[in-house]
C-alpha cells in the first residue's frame, strides 16, 4: 500500500497548493479532479455494509499498472496539452475473445474557466503531460481480473489522459494571442487520439465502448456520435458516462453558479464548435455543455451511471463555497452522515431534480441508467464500486452487471435507487479523514 499512501500525500499537496493560489470559485471546481485522485488512492471510503473485506481482491498481486504512451502524431496534428506538451494515454492489449473488443476510458478532472485557472492547470498533470504519472492502475472497468470485471476483462483497454481543461472541446482560434502561452487544442487532441487508437487496432473492432468519468464522462457524451462514426459500420458501439451528468441547477443561494462557470469555459476555449449542432442551434452554446441537453440528440446507445447525491455536484453546483459563507454545510459535505435533517431535505430536493431530468430518458429504448443513492462521484473505475461482493447494487445488480446487461442487450437496464439512506450497499465517500468507516 506504499504507493497508495504516496499518492494520497501528493494529492494533499496539490490541494494545499491550489488553496493558496486560486480564487475561490476556480479553486472549488478545479480541485475536484485532485479530490478524485486523492480519494481513489487513499480509500477514504466507508460502507454501510459491516464486512471488512472490501479490498480483498486488491492484493498486491492483483495490481495492474499500465505505462504511459505519448501520442505519436501530436506535433504533426498540432494536438497539445494546455502547456504545449504532448498528450498521452495508457494501452493494454486484449486477449482471447476480447482481442477485437475495445473499452476506452476518458480521465476526468474538472475544467478551467479563465486564463489564470488554465495557467495554473498547466503546472499539473491535468494540463501537462510533464507531470503525469508514468504508469496508472487499471481497475474497475479496466481490470483484467474476470472476477472483478466479468464482461470486459479481456478487452483491449485504453485510458485517455485529460490535459486540455475543457472535456476535449477547445479550439485554437480562442487561444490568447499575447504572452500568455495556452493551447486550446481539445478537439484536435480528440481527433489525433482517435486516429492513433484506430491505428493500433480499434479500426478492426467488433465491439467498442467509449466511457469516461466526471469531465471525461461529459466528454464521452459530447463525442459519442463521432466515436460511432469512426468505427466500422458493423461494429457494436456504445457510450457509458460515469459521474458525467452535471445538472443545471441553481445553488442554495439562488445563483446559477454552474451555468456561469460553463459559460466561461465554453467562451474561453471556443468550445461551441465541438458541441451538438442541433443543440447549439436552439440555445446558448454553454447550455449544450449540460448532459440534459445533449443526451436526447445522441444517436448512439448511451448508459448513464450517476449517484443522485454526487458529492462533486453537491460541493460545486448545489453548495459552492460562496453560497455557504458561514460554513453550515462543511461537515455535511465531508460525510453525508453528518448532514442535519434540514440538509438532507435539501439533498432530497436535488435528487428530485435528477429524477425529473432522467424521467425524460425513461422512454428512450437505447438509454440505460444506474442512478444510485450513494454519496460518491465516479464509480466505474474502481473495482470496489464497479463489481465485487460488497459493491453498490440496485435490484441486486452491481454497476458492472447493469452495464453488461445493457451493452449485450441481455435485459432492460434502467435502475433507479430508493432515496438515502435506504440502500445498505452504498459506498459513501467520507472526507473526514477516517481511513475506513
Ligand atoms: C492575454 O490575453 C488574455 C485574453 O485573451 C487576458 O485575459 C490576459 O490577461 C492577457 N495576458 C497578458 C499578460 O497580457
Ligand atoms: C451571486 O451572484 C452575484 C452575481 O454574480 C454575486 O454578486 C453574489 O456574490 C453571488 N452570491 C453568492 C452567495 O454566491
Ligand atoms: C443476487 O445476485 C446474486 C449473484 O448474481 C445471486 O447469487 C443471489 O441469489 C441474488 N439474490 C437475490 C435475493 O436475488
Amino acid at each position: 500500500m506504499a504507493t497508495a499512501q504516496r499518492w494520497w500525500l501528493r494529492g494533499r499537496g496539490y490541494i494545499f497548493i491550489l488553496g493558496q493560489r486560486w480564487g475561490k470559485r476556480e479553486w472549488a471546481i478545479a480541485v475536484a479532479g485532485f479530490s478524485i485522485v486523492l480519494l481513489a488512492f487513499s480509500f477514504i471510503i466507508s460502507s454501510d455494509s459491516s464486512s471488512s473485506d472490501h479490498f480483498s481482491g486488491a492484493g498486491a498481486g492483483a495490481y495492474d499498472f499500465v505505462p504511459l504512451t505519448f501520442l505519436s502524431n501530436a506535433v504533426q496534428r498540432g494536438a497539445y496539452c494546455l502547456d504545449g506538451s504532448v498528450p498521452a494515454y495508457h494501452f493494454k492489449k486484449g486477449f482471447g475473445s476480447g482481442s477485437r473488443r475495445w473499452v476506452l476510458h476518458i480521465e476526468g478532472g474538472g475544467w478551467c474557466n479563465s486564463v489564470s485557472s488554465c495557467s495554473f492547470r498547466k503546472t499539473t498533470a491535468l494540463g501537462s503531460s510533464k507531470y503525469m504519472d508514468h504508469q496508472v492502475l487499471f481497475s474497475g472497468i479496466l481490470s483484467r481480473d474476470q472476477s472483478r470485471n466479468p464482461d470486459f476483462y479481456n478487452w483491449n483497454k485504453v485510458k485517455i489522459r485529460y490535459c486540455d481543461g475543457a472535456s476535449f472541446t477547445g479550439h485554437p482560434e480562442s487561444e490568447p494571442n499575447n504572452d500568455t502561452k495556452l493551447f486550446f487544442r481539445g478537439q484536435l487532441i480528440w481527433r489525433a487520439m482517435m486516429d492513433e487508437i484506430l491505428s493500433i487496432g480499434l479500426s478492426n473492432a467488433q465491439e467498442a465502448l467509449l466511457s469516461g468519468c466526471s469531465a471525461g464522462g461529459l466528454a464521452t457524451l459530447i463525442h459519442c456520435d463521432d466515436f460511432r462514426e469512426i468505427l466500422p459500420k458493423k461494429a457494436k458501439v456504445k457510450c457509458l458516462s460515469d459521474g458525467g451528468f452535471f445538472l443545471n441547477e441553481k445553488d442554495i443561494a439562488g445563483n446559477a453558479t454552474i451555468q456561469s462557470f460553463y459559460h466561461d469555459v465554453v467562451r474561453l476555449q471556443g468550445a461551441a464548435g465541438s458541441l451538438k449542432k442541433d443543440c447549439v442551434a436552439k440555445m446558448e452554446p454553454s447550455k449544450c455543455f449540460f448532459p440534459q441537453n445533449i443526451v436526447k440528440s445522441i444517436n448512439t446507445p448511451v448508459y448513464l451511471v450517476n449517484p443522485t447525491y454526487d458529492f462533486w455536484q453537491i460541493r460545486n453546483i448545489l453548495v459552492p463555497g460562496p453560497a455557504d459563507p458561514h460554513g453550515h454545510w462543511r461537515k455535511c459535505q465531508l460525510s453525508i452522515r453528518n448532514c442535519s435533517p434540514e440538509q438532507i431535505q435539501v439533498l432530497q430536493g436535488f435528487r428530485n431534480s435528477f429524477l425529473k431530468t432522467f424521467s425524460e430518458f425513461q422512454q428512450m429504448k437505447d438509454v440505460g441508467m444506474f442512478i444510485n443513492s450513494c454519496y460518491s462521484h465516479c464509480q466505474t473505475w474502481m473495482s470496489e464500486t464497479w463489481h465485487g461482493p460488497n459493491s453498490p447494487k440496485i435490484n441486486n445488480k452491481t454497476i458492472a452487471e447493469a452495464v453488461g446487461d445493457w451493452f449485450f442487450e441481455r435485459k432492460v437496464s434502467k435502475h433507479i435507487d430508493c432515496p438515502y439512506p435506504c440502500n445498505p450497499t452504498c459506498y459513501h465517500m467520507d472526507f473526514t479523514g477516517r481511513r475506513f468507516h
